[in-house]
């Protein structure tokens, strides 16, 4: 069957190497989703280890339409059979682009009728809707209908370790793709000067100890009546087997709010990492290391309102004081204050778009030098 994947605005590159990795199946990116072959498996090991991605679905079908009769008709004929069954209650959410089917609560509504009509001809029987709840979501971008049924339910950065939110937290799996995106690996101190609640510490201690990102959560796919999902209990314990215990912390958070630590290290100890990363409160002005190589990946504030700026301009430029004093390290920083560079007193090496949330910000890399290679 095929299996698409949605991955956060500006970072399907990111989620393509790692449907890669998992999969070693290359995925072709439409509109921002990727989709490969493959089974209910395939399903539960994106939907338990993508760390990157949004969600995952399986794609039922995809058609031109441009009138409700036509979408009614091509809706009908699809096989939702092969994942539904007669108890399920089927809920319908689209999202419509540049297209002739506009109202996107008249699409929801016809599909709906469509799906159900469809179900009840090949079960000969009405639906009772009393079983659970299956979001099927219909995309109309361009005349063109694409239909997916979500197999993540809740979106997957919502690992189950955040108890409560922090200041302007950074989406889990978007974080994820910062590491990704930086020079960080495994061997490497990470620091996180501006940690808040902790989110990309947590990320990069579950890939420092091969925790999967999804270990501590349901999904929709393991409530389809249609498949067996047995195996997924011993899919768990491999995956808990192969969890490791790195033996000495080379990722450190620092916040200047002390309310701010208490989360991270909570978030921490809930995402299984609190033994890897050290959590304390210190304004980032005090930072300094005697580490020769090391790794920033940071959120700074941005200032929501505009009598903020200045607080901003004094602090982008202490943070770029504190760099100086970092001589090889690298510093990746998302922000969307547009005159980071400046204001840091570096030029970056790279800079990329990328969302967090709704808003546009920009991922700052600045490179050290390399460690010299180990002989
Ligand atoms: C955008 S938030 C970071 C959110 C974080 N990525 C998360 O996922 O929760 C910025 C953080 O910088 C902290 N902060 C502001 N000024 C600071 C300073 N001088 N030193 C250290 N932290 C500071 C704030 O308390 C806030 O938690």
């Amino acid at each position: 069957m095929k299996i698409t994947v949605s991955a956060p605005s500006g970072l399907e590159g990111v989620v393509k190497r790692e449907l890669y990795k998992l999969t070693g199946l290359d995925s072709k990116a439409v509109d921002g989703r990727l989709s490969i072959e493959g089974d209910i498996k395939t399903v539960a090991l994106l939907n338990l280890n993508m760390r990157t991605a949004s969600r995952v679905y399986i794609t039922v079908g995809s058609f031109k339409a441009v009138t409700f009769d036509e979408l009614f008709d091509e809706i009908s004929k699809l096989s939702f059979e092969q994942y539904l069954d007669k108890t399920s209650k089927i809920t319908v959410y689209s999202d419509i682009f540049e297209s002739k089917l506009n109202s996107i609560q008249a699409v929801s509504s016809v599909c709906k009728k469509a799906i159900c009509k469809r179900l009840e001809s090949v079960y000969g029987c009405s639906l009772k809707e009393s079983g659970f709840n299956h979001k099927v979501e219909i995309s109309i971008r361009r005349d063109y209908v694409t239909v997916n049924i979500n197999t993540s339910g809740e979106p997957l950065h919502k690992r189950g370790y955040r108890t409560s939110v922090g200041d302007a937290p950074i989406k889990e799996n978007v974080a994820s793709c910062l590491l990704d995106l930086s020079v960080w690996n495994k061997s490497k101190t990470l620091v996180d000067l501006f940690c808040g609640s902790g989110t990309i510490l947590i990320e990069a201690g579950m890939i420092l100890k091969n925790i999967p990102s999804g270990l501590n959560r349901d999904f929709d796919f393991l409530h389809f009546e249609k498949f067996d999902v047995s195996f997924y209990e011993q899919m768990i314990k491999d995956a808990k087997d192969n969890v490791v215990k790195p033996n000495c912390i080379r990722l450190y958070g620092y916040d200047i709010e002390e309310s701010q630590i208490k989360l991270a290290r909570a978030h921490a100890k809930k995402a299984g990492v609190a033994d890897v990363v050290y959590f304390e409160c210190k304004d980032m002005r005090e930072y300094s290391s005697n580490e020769e190589y090391g790794v920033i990946v940071t959120n700074p504030p941005y200032g929501e309102r505009i009598s903020d700026r200045n607080e901003i301009v004094r602090l982008y430029r202490d943070f770029g004081k504190v760099y100086k004093n970092l001589k090889n390290w690298s510093v990746f920083a998302i922000t969307p204050v547009s005159d980071f560079e400046r204001l840091f007193g570096k030029k970056a090496d790279k800079k990329r778009k990328i969302y967090n949330g709704r808003l546009e910000c920009t991922y700052y890399s600045m490179l050290g030098a390399k460690p010299p290679k180990k002989i």
